[in-house]
């Protein structure tokens, strides 16, 4: 299939969010496909509007032994435990991207505090990205991730600091293993963050019963795939529903057709990301999305994509 354009016949699939410019709603989420600048010039060469780098770190980081990994029907656990080689070495990665492809890339970037996120933020900045991704929420590495991600006072200072120290859009991904997703999405908001990214993984566990032993090395791992999209979905729709425009908001978690990314539009995202689907469709996957997406709007009467988000906002419990 030939990659997709940003007008499919009358249907402009072209979105503005966080003041930059993409040509479709679909984005490559962090850690799938991103380890090369090779990688993520074709995965933008089939069709995505953008990608978002592998989480990193100012210093190299190894990450977990094997086995990290663990699919099942459903579902993907992982517990990569954030392996990276440090912002600096990631550098040629980026730049490789930049020469070869004229579409947005956010860096995500994580810490082990508030300072270590901001000052990756602004050596992100340097590698020249044009958005940061704030990972608020790795559920594997202690230390690293989630104690900043499940308190809104600690959301907002953390979005502040780096909102700072970066000088571009910030996007903030939140944490589903909360009991309250709008007050970390309304603590992104004070800090300053230009879009909230819903969800990220979730814990979660698998056994071996001939070994009696956990599958994953680290025990638990982030769940991600199918599984996850009804609780994605809600979450989108919660954060919407409450703050409505104020906040653009890019849905993530287990979308695999076009389908699963109309839900999540409906349910109030501008944008979404695939993660898990790619590692198992590959990079054609976009272009699929795609022209599914322009056939359903054109089917429906929808010619721009803020015409179809969010018309479930507020439908009553
Ligand atoms: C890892 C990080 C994440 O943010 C996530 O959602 C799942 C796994 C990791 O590197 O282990």
């Amino acid at each position: 299939m030939e990659p997709p354009s940003e007008k499919m016949g009358q249907i402009d699939l072209s979105v503005d969010m966080a003041g930059i410019h993409f040509e479709n709603p679909f984005m490559l989420a962090s850690g799938i496909l991103d380890e090369t600048g090779g990688s993520m010039v074709d995965i933008a060469e089939h069709g995505a509007s953008s990608v978002v780098t592998k989480s990193l770190s100012l210093e190299p980081r190894k990450g977990h032994p094997n086995p990290c990994i663990v699919e099942m029907e459903w579902c993907v656990l992982n517990a990569m435990g954030l392996p990276n080689p440090g912002i600096a070495e990631y550098g040629k990665e980026v730049k490789e991207y930049r020469e070869k492809v004229k579409k947005p890339i956010i860096a995500s970037v994580f810490g082990s505090s508030i300072e270590e996120y901001a000052g990756a933020a602004a050596a992100v900045r340097r590698l020249g990205v044009d958005a940061v991704e704030i990972n608020g929420s790795c559920p594997n590495a202690a230390g690293l991730g989630l104690q900043f991600g499940q308190d809104p006072d600690v959301v907002r200072e953390l979005v502040k600091e780096v909102k700072g120290a970066a000088g571009i859009p910030v996007l903030f991904k939140l944490t589903p293993e909360t009991g309250d997703i709008l007050s970390l999405a309304e603590g992104a908001k004070q800090g300053g963050a230009d879009g909230l990214v819903a969800v990220n993984t979730m814990r979660s566990m698998a056994v071996d019963i001939s070994t009696r032993r956990p599958l994953l090395t680290n025990v638990y791992g982030g769940l991600s795939g199918p599984a996850l999209k009804p609780i994605g979905l809600r979450c989108v729709h919660e954060i919407y529903t409450e703050l409505g425009d104020g906040i653009p908001i890019i849905g993530v978690g287990g979308i695999t057709t076009w389908e699963d990314a109309v839900e999540y539009l409906l349910a109030g995202a501008l944008m979404v990301q695939i993660g898990t689907a790619v590692s198992y469709h590959g990079p054609s996957l976009f272009a699929d999305l795609c022209s599914g997406l322009a056939t359903y709007m054109e089917e429906s009467g929808y010619s721009r994509i803020e015409d179809l988000r969010g018309s479930l906002r507020g439908c009553s419990r």
